[in-house]
């Protein structure tokens, strides 16, 4: 491998990740061609009730994709048109996409710099101001520190809270794994993810009976029983027995692949810092480290001398879900911290593959 890579280092590489498994995806592929069932079959079954064990919670519907998995959650939270969403504006418009799919009103809530997350009191001015449900990110793959006081807020207050996953599966706050704090969590099981499948999936993960029922019918065109719609709002959103039979078989290894992320996060912030650049703070396992993002004014020139030294380099995310281009006019609001970090935010490659000579080659490169 090392021979095959010399000379560039790729930013994300699912190469590496399907020759390291290779035994395992084939045995799972097999098992699926062999059932003949490929569609929410017994090897989804398995995955839900996996998973949902792995996160503490009763209930794992499978969905297509972590995007459906918001929008459902929503749904079938009884989140309807006109209702005001909040949720962050730096986090690739995911939440956004969801919630304006069912007509939602969104109500931006600006980030802490330090953590790039919500925090409980921006939630609380949020609900103050008439939020109906509030879509909590947690970014890059750190857990919102104050998730249980914003669980425990919303809770209080009969306000709807849905955990965005796609980036921190296996994170962990005070010992519980995030996902299981709101009224319901989505994932994304993309590929980069860090439990990733080799298409798309995702999953909506709950405690309450009647919103996994609910997700039940909606990824089913909103179906009680075949063709007889019970619920509206529902659509064909099914994970495919090939993604959920390869995501059982890597479940038992996110942990380990999420120590082995830290351990490159850790060296990145030994060996890289610099006066005009800020780092992730973290301590353990609070932080899954999805994604490994760095601040800087001078970010240009970064990723440019990176570059030169044939190391990709990404930005997660550069425009704030309330200044996309689709949107006439300029907002009537600002988010000074949510816009400062589009400027400044840059991200190293930090995959549980990535070598040891390449995370040295990374630092070798900055210095
Ligand atoms: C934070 C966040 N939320 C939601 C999603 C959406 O997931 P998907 O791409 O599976 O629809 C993603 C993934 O890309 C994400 O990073």
């Amino acid at each position: 491998l090392s021979k095959q890579i010399a000379g560039q280092i790729p930013f994300f590489d699912l190469s590496r990740k399907i020759m390291r498994h290779r035994l395992l995806i084939d045995g799972a592929v097999d098992r699926v061609l062999s059932s003949g069932n490929f569609v929410l079959g017994r090897e989804c079954e398995y995955f839900e009730a996996s998973f949902a064990t792995y996160v503490g919670v009763q209930h794992c519907v499978g969905v297509a994709n972590g995007t459906d998995a918001l929008e459902l959650a929503l749904r079938a939270s009884g989140i309807k048109a006109g209702m005001k969403v909040a949720t962050a504006a730096n986090a690739g418009n995911y939440a956004t996409t969801a919630a304006s799919a069912l007509g939602a009103e969104i109500a931006y809530i600006d980030v802490e710099f330090a953590t790039r997350n919500i925090t409980l009191e921006a939630v609380q001015k949020a609900v103050g101001e008439g939020a109906k449900a509030v879509i909590a990110t947690h970014l890059y793959g750190l857990a919102i520190a104050e998730i249980a006081e914003i669980s425990a807020f919303c809770l209080e207050r009969g306000i709807t809270l849905i955990e965005d996953c796609a980036q921190a599966h296996g994170a962990r706050v005070r010992g519980r794994v995030v996902g299981s704090f709101g009224d319901a969590s989505a994932f994304s099981f993309y590929p980069t993810k860090n439990l990733g499948a080799l298409g798309d999936a995702g999953a909506v993960l709950t405690n309450n009976d009647a919103i996994a029922s609910n997700v039940r019918k909606l990824r089913t065109y909103g179906w009680s029983e075949k063709n007889s719609i019970e619920l509206p709002g529902g659509r064909n959103s099914r994970l495919d027995e090939i993604q959920a039979a390869i995501l059982s078989d890597l479940l038992p290894f996110l942990d380990e692949d999420n120590e082995r992320r830290r351990k490159i996060a850790r060296a990145y912030c030994a060996g890289i810092n610099a006066t005009d650049m800020d780092l992730p703070q973290f301590t353990n396992d609070e932080f899954a480290a999805h994604l490994f993002v760095l601040t800087s004014e001078n970010r240009s020139t970064y990723i440019s001398k990176f570059a030169d030294a044939s190391i990709s380099t990404s930005i997660h995310f550069p425009i704030p879900d309330h200044l996309q281009p689709h949107l006439t006019g300029s907002p009537e609001f600002s988010l000074p911290v949510t816009e400062r970090l589009a400027r400044q935010v840059m991200s190293l490659p930090c995959y549980p593959e990535l070598l040891d000579e390449e995370v040295d080659a990374i630092i070798q490169a900055f210095k």
